[in-house]
């Protein structure tokens, strides 16, 4: 079998370069699943767009893969030797073949945005703007070779492929999803909880599109814990309507992994009078981001013996960890003064005359090597840390259990281990203390968060802006039970597991 060793049948060198090239290959009963119903016939012609060792392409005699590493390319030849390999980039080959296709398999390669790009992802990019569906340079590589692929088949024909889990959640999803809806009578995900693949960090789900020359307004949806060989998609739990995917839903799928009653009391909230998106209320970016956080961080000790005056010093929360749970005041940071943490930013302004002792500290070896580094000699000058806000509040943005909203009754200020939120108006002090205890805030945080590995939750300033703002106080019990049992279920789909 070929996963039967722990690399799945990739040799050490492969397995090194495997994240430049997103090459980690598929377990054998997912191949079959995804390959018996996608190929219908012997005389179907079967595409794989990425084939790396061939393993698709070796199920059906009338194949043809793509594959751009010439180690990978050559075991496809091996293992399938009926096929027709073309060896190189898949956009090249796509832009330019006539061939078409009763169906397509396989399993794209999941490269970020920082690894996919130069000429291959802006000829990508390029492609699939000419086909209608329009992706940000920031879009991770799959989506498109999705969409390339599904414009290769014929009228009538299917694709089925594994996809990350961001499917259900990354922005550059959708276009692809709007593509294929857009393309084809039938579209499914299969959301599977447990990993597909043993050895990688991503969560992997399934997708199913059929009967191109189509359109549909719905995505089926089928919800598994663990992933099991079937020969046609596994049954659909939940239809969902694009409408509702787009506008209530903000073009993901992760909510729709909650139960039903959990959903529904959401969007009825949603709509109420008194719950406002923390956007509404509140501006939210990332914290400064010092450059060399030793060098601009004192300790009250070190800022004393160097002479450093307080107006070029700002108390400033250096770790997200050392917050307390709901309010940071004055005590809190006169204790971390007194155990003489790294409490103190070097705040200096642009045009700002440098006291002497602050010069000097501007002149030492050390400050030499820390002007030079990648933040420090971008700016002018180097030495004056940008985007230092005092916020109204903190948000942790990396959460195990609990996403933390920190009222900031000390005036300071933060590096990007956390998010600032700062108040549009003064009204919405109340609001946001208010959600600081609510249930509701940690089931909202968790539906517009996303999963990041390692049990954690992510909220981009982006996804924190949609999360719903509201006094749960006034819950029913039973409601209570539902957004506790929403949270819970989220939290699964994200592999927390409470201490
Ligand atoms: C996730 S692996 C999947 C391989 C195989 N389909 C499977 O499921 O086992 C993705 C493959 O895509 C290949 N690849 C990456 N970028 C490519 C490109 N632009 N054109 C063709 N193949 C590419 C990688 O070398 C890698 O072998």
């Amino acid at each position: 079998m070929a996963n039967a060793n722990s690399n799945n049948g990739q040799s050490p060198r492969s397995v090194e370069s495997a994240k430049e090239r997103g090459a980690y290959y598929t377990p054998e009963p997912v191949v079959r699943s995804l390959l018996s119903w996608a190929v219908r016939s012997t005389e179907d012609r079967l595409l794989d767009p990425s084939c790396g060792d061939g393993r698709f392409i070796a199920g059906h005699l009338k194949s043809v893969g793509i594959e751009q590493d010439p180690d990978a390319s050559a075991t496809a030849m091996q293992r399938a030797p009926g096929a027709l390999i073309h060896e190189g980039d898949f956009f090249s080959w796509a832009g330019s073949t006539e061939e078409r296709f009763e169906c397509a398999a396989g399993n794209p390669p999941f490269i970020r945005y920082q690894r996919f790009k130069g000429a291959a992802r802006a000829r990508a990019i390029e492609f699939c703007d000419t086909l209608g569906a329009h992706f940000s340079g920031l879009s991770s590589s799959w989506p498109l070779f999705l969409v390339a692929t599904a414009h290769l088949l014929h009228r009538g024909g299917r694709m089925a492929f594994v996809v990350p889990a961001e499917v259900g959640h990354a922005p550059y999803s959708s276009p692809l999803i709007e593509y294929l809806a857009q393309n084809f009578s039938f579209l499914q995900i299969v959301a599977v909880r447990n990993k597909i693949f043993p050895h990688l960090s991503e969560d992997c789900w399934l997708l199913y599109a059929g009967e191109k020359g189509g359109s549909t307004k719905e995505i089926c949806l089928s919800i598994l814990d663990e992933f099991y060989y079937c020969d046609k998609p596994p049954p659909v739990d939940v239809r969902v309507a694009l409408s509702a995917w787009r506008c209530i839903w903000n073009w993901r799928l992760r909510p729709f992994l909650m139960p039903k009653s959990a959903r529904d009391l959401y969007e009825r909230v949603a709509q109420e009078d008194d719950c406002f998106r923390l956007g509404a209320l509140a501006q939210i970016n990332i914290g400064y981001i010092s450059g060399a956080n030793d060098f601009f961080h004192l300790r009250l000790s070190e800022a004393q013996d160097l002479g450093i005056p307080s107006t070029c010093l700002q108390t400033t929360v250096r770790n997200g960890r050392a917050l307390p749970s709901s309010r940071l005041d004055e005590t809190t940071v006169e204790r971390w003064l007194r155990e003489d943490r790294q409490t103190l930013l070097l705040r200096l302004r642009k045009n700002q005359e440098l006291p002497n002792p602050v010069r000097s500290y501007l002149e030492t070896a050390r400050a030499k090597e820390v002007s030079g580094g990648y933040k420090c000699r971008t700016r002018n000058p180097w030495y004056v840390v940008p985007d230092v806000k005092i916020p109204d509040f903190f948000l942790s943005y990396m959460s195990g259990r609990k996403v933390l909203l920190v009222q900031n009754a000390a005036g300071c200020a933060c590096t990007n281990s956390l998010h600032t939120v700062r108040l549009k108006n003064k009204a919405a002090q109340a609001q946001i203390r208010a959600a600081q205890r609510s249930l509701l805030f940690q089931l909202s945080c968790e539906v517009e968060g996303h999963p990041l590995g390692g049990g954690m939750l992510k909220l981009e300033p982006r996804e924190a802006c949609n999360v719903l703002v509201q006094d749960s106080s006034a819950l029913s019990r039973g409601d209570t039970c539902i957004v506790e049992d929403g949270i819970i279920s989220l939290q699964a789909w994200r592999h927390y597991a409470p201490a």
